[in-house]
């Protein structure tokens, strides 16, 4: 951890009293971005390029408990994660934040995915927002959901939306210190609105989301050009299409913010593909299941897997079309 993330997160902790009880718990919902969150304007507080927006995933997410031990213990859906493993090594990094405020413990720390860890089903972020809010849970620190969500954008910059069920806007913000950059909770609840996972793989992917993102906008000429001013209009887009209940809009919107996203990582170098055959033969699906009528729209983040957005009045024939889809109703 950085010397200027020890600042931020102690400038939102101290003159907290700490008043621990036995453990901490907490759910967090992972997300899933209508408008994408590709690229930060400075690393070590994970502050974005641009804003985002998501729909946070339900019952869907992570669930952590944590509480003090004689030896730092990780745990990942009941199996203990040896300690020089990216995963124990991740959380136990993230936690050092906090350690001065607690007086300095080892933890024990027990996470539960119910999604695919790591197959670009953001994992990453409802985790960390689970560990922000058990940890508050565990020292009553009272944190309000602004302060949990730039808190837990230290550990992964999505993980700032997952704090909140909803709609939710991660507001990039324009302070060098990460103090206006942070997500919220959109007051519309749409009950009809429906995701499915098309899972395509579980395979762990070869370049993690924040070193793609580093690379396009290093490289990607396609990103220079066009990406910040295209996601915020895409972003004022999706939230009239929110207020309106206009989902032709909302879709529309999402599913060419998502393929603009990946146009520009095909163009950075080495070029990024996320992509496997059957991401394609999808999303060549998509586009003829929806020009025959049934009105379906797909959003991709940085892996092979296909969400699907759709209206419950098509929940049947979606469901059809697309064998072993996974359907959550994000507001249920
Ligand atoms: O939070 P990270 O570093 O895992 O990045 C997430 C990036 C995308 O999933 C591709 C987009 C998003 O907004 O969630």
């Amino acid at each position: 951890m950085d010397d200027i993330q020890y600042q931020f997160a102690g400038n939102i902790l101290s003159g907290r009293p700490t008043s621990l009880r036995a453990s901490g718990q907490a759910f967090a919902p992972s997300n899933i971005a209508l408008c994408k969150y590709w690229g930060k304007r400075a690393a070590a507080l994970n502050l974005p390029v641009n804003s985002s927006l998501s729909v946070s995933l339900g019952r869907l997410g992570t669930r952590t408990e944590i509480r003090c031990a004689d030896t730092e213990r990780v745990y990942l859906n009941g199996a203990l994660q040896p300690p020089d493993t990216s995963f124990a090594q991740r959380v136990s990094g993230f936690l050092d934040l906090f350690r001065p405020f607690l007086g300095d413990p080892q933890f024990e720390v027990r996470t539960e995915n119910n999604i695919p860890t790591a197959a670009g089903l953001a994992s990453s972020a409802s985790g960390f927002a689970a560990l922000v809010m058990a940890l508050d849970d565990w020292a009553g620190w009272g944190l309000g959901g602004r302060e949990k969500s730039m808190l837990a954008r230290l550990g992964s910059g999505s993980a700032a939306r997952s704090v909140f069920d909803g709609f939710v806007q991660w507001h990039a913000g324009s302070n060098d210190d990460g103090t206006d950059s942070f997500a919220e909770r959109l007051p519309e609840k749409w009950p009809e609105f429906r995701i499915g996972i098309l899972e395509l793989s579980r395979a762990r992917k070869p370049v993690g989301s924040r070193d793609g993102m580093n690379r396009t906008v290093e490289t990607s000429f396609l990103y220079a050009f066009g990406w910040q001013k295209q996601a915020e209009e895409d972003l004022a887009r999706i939230r009239r299409g929110i207020e309106t209940r206009d989902f032709t809009l909302l879709g529309i919107t999402a599913e060419r913010n998502a393929l603009a996203m990946h146009a520009t990582m095909m163009s950075a170098w080495p070029p990024l593909l996320y992509f496997q055959p059957d991401t394609v033969e999808q999303i060549h699906k998509v586009q003829r299941v929806r020009a025959d009528g049934l009105e379906v729209y797909l959003t991709i983040d940085a892996g092979p897997n296909i969400k699907l957005l759709f209206l419950q009045e098509n929940e049947a024939a979606v469901a059809d079309a697309f064998p072993g889809l996974q359907t959550i109703n994000p507001f249920g």
